[in-house]
């Protein structure tokens, strides 16, 4: 899509479709429009066809008035009291995609009434991210796809007052840099776990470093990982046929000296469960527990694309869990990289042991903090369903933070306690630790278990399970969270935002 920022008069102005924010309690959301298309509006709302308290209902109407407009979208953005970034996404969604399937190749946006600098950033970082993800696709894989003839090719948004242009222009820049970064991640995860393999993911690491002079990517392989004693994730990798990999992407925005913010993402393919296998119904979608990985991948192709003044490494261990004769067994003890054995009581806990030896390797980088996304747990479902992702920290400035983030970026978070009480039940008698805690609070446990391996930074782990997809029916699929999150809170640091 292409993105212009244009000052305008819109009585004048041609355009395909002027798309035209309506609150509930005013006549339209901006003054300017009211203006200049005079009686329009109030005529086409007078009708009551347009449910204004409903973001994202809409109305096309093509008599446009004395407006030189081809056609004219009314588009409800409810209570003006109620307005924020995220209510406007989804009316913006909503025009998009009618705007798409309406034959329309341009349409000017006219922004509900800015506020201020900050409001005005919001929301054009907004429309442009909403606008990206609503007109995602994945048909990689059909062996016919069908192209629209005439897809929304150009969005104008209407710059109202000169001073915002530079507003504009960074929203535009960072509202399509995470779009693209979400793309990145969905495509990946939508992918079947025969396509995206550890060592695809790995090549896709390989194609975003590409011409990028900042970024370096190295993939350590399963000799490596024996070298460094990695035995808690090569345990995992052994019920596969699939080679693992250890993904390890290192963008240098600013000096040596600036400690790095490290991302951990879990790249599990796919997941059986292995020996302790899961129910048959829906293990298709364990192809998507390669989603905190992809989100890595998603930020980091972001960090790149911004140019951002700060150091990010980001870290996929990455590998299949499958039953296999040379697969972990319940009961087996495997040595970690950080010394510490482990008893693996349940095979399909196998997120928590890939990642540990993943975390003992960030300690290399000196981290500042570090940042593990992981499908970690399906009580985390059960707990927050899909709308939050589950945050455990051990600091709270940190866990503050991504909070923040999170709300900013529309991409939010929760934070469960990972109190030390909890420790007591990866008690075993065998090993060090047992790689499950039992039913009881299982988010929390799994969390815990990482905590063993985190004590030598600034530490949070987020829960995805429930937000990274879109389970069963129509619009089952990625979602490409967090990477909008991620991304908000390398922008803050970087002082972007
Ligand atoms: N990848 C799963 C977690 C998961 C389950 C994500 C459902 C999304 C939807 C993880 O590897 C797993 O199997 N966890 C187990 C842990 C248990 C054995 C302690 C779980 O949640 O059942
Ligand atoms: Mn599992
Ligand atoms: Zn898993």
């Amino acid at each position: 899509m292409d993105y212009i920022i244009k000052k305008a008069d819109i009585s004048t102005l041609r355009t395909g479709c002027l798309v035209v924010p309506v609150f509930s309690n005013t006549h339209s959301g901006n003054k300017l429009a009211d203006e200049a298309s005079r009686e329009l509006v109030k005529k086409l709302l007078k009708k009551g066809d347009l449910k204004t308290s409903q973001s994202g209902h809409t109305l096309l109407s093509y008599d446009t008035g004395t407006l030189k407009a081809e056609r004219v979208l009314l588009l409800a953005c409810g209570d003006e009291k109620e307005f924020n970034s995220s209510t406007y996404s989804t009316a913006v969604a909503a025009a998009v995609k009618l705007l798409d399937e309406s034959n329309t190749i341009d349409a000017t946006f006219i922004l509900p009434e800015l506020t201020d600098a900050d409001n005005a950033y919001d929301l054009v970082r907004s429309l442009v991210n909403s606008a990206e993800n609503s007109l995602y696709r994945f048909d990689e894989c059909k062996s016919e796809s069908k192209p629209n003839k005439r897809p929304l090719k150009k969005i104008t948004l209407l710059l109202t007052d000169g001073k915002l242009k530079s507003r504009f222009e960074k929203a535009v820049a960072h509202g399509r840099a995470i779009a693209n970064g979400q793309t990145r991640a969905k495509d990946l995860a939508n992918l079947p776990g025969n396509i995206c393999t550890p060592t695809y993911l790995a090549e896709q690491a390989q194609d975003i470093k590409r011409g990028i002079r900042k970024m370096k990517v190295s993939v350590l392989e399963e000799k490596d990982m024996h070298k460094l004693g990695m035995g808690a994730l090569l345990s995992v990798s052994r019920g596969s046929r699939q080679p693992a990999k250890l993904i390890v992407m290192e963008y240098r925005g600013a000096s040596a000296k600036s400690k790095p913010v490290v991302l951990v993402g879990k790249g599990l393919t796919f997941d059986a469960g292995g020996i302790s296998i899961k129910p048959a119904a829906k293990m298709d979608e364990m192809k998507y527990d390669m989603c905190g990985g992809a989100s890595v991948l998603g930020a980091m192709q972001a960090c790149a694309e911004l140019d951002l003044p700060i150091n990010v490494v980001g870290i996929v261990p990455s590998s299949e869990n499958l039953p296999d004769g040379d697969a972990n067994k319940p009961g087996d003890i495997v040595t970690s990289m950080s010394g510490q054995t482990i008893e693996v009581l349940n095979t399909d806990a196998e997120g928590r042991l890939i990642l540990c030896d993943a975390l003992t390797y960030c300690d290399r980088y000196n981290p500042d903090v570090v940042i593990d996304i992981a499908t970690l747990t399906g009580a985390c479902i059960v707990a927050l369903g899909s709308h939050a992702s589950g945050l455990m920290s051990n600091n709270d400035a940190l866990a503050d933070d991504l909070t923040e983030a999170g709300q900013q970026s529309n991409d939010r978070v929760w934070r469960l306690p990972i109190w030390d009480d909890y420790q007591q039940q990866l008690d075993s008698n065998f090993a060090d630790m047992a790689n499950i805690g039992g039913p009881a609070a299982g988010t929390i446990t799994a969390a815990c278990f990482l905590s063993r391996f985190t004590k030598k930074y600034k530490w949070a782990h987020l829960d995805i399970a429930g937000s990274a997809w879109v389970s069963g029916g129509k619009e089952k699929g990625a979602t490409g969270r967090p990477v909008s999150l991620l991304v908000q809170y390398l922008l803050k640091r970087a002082k972007q935002v």
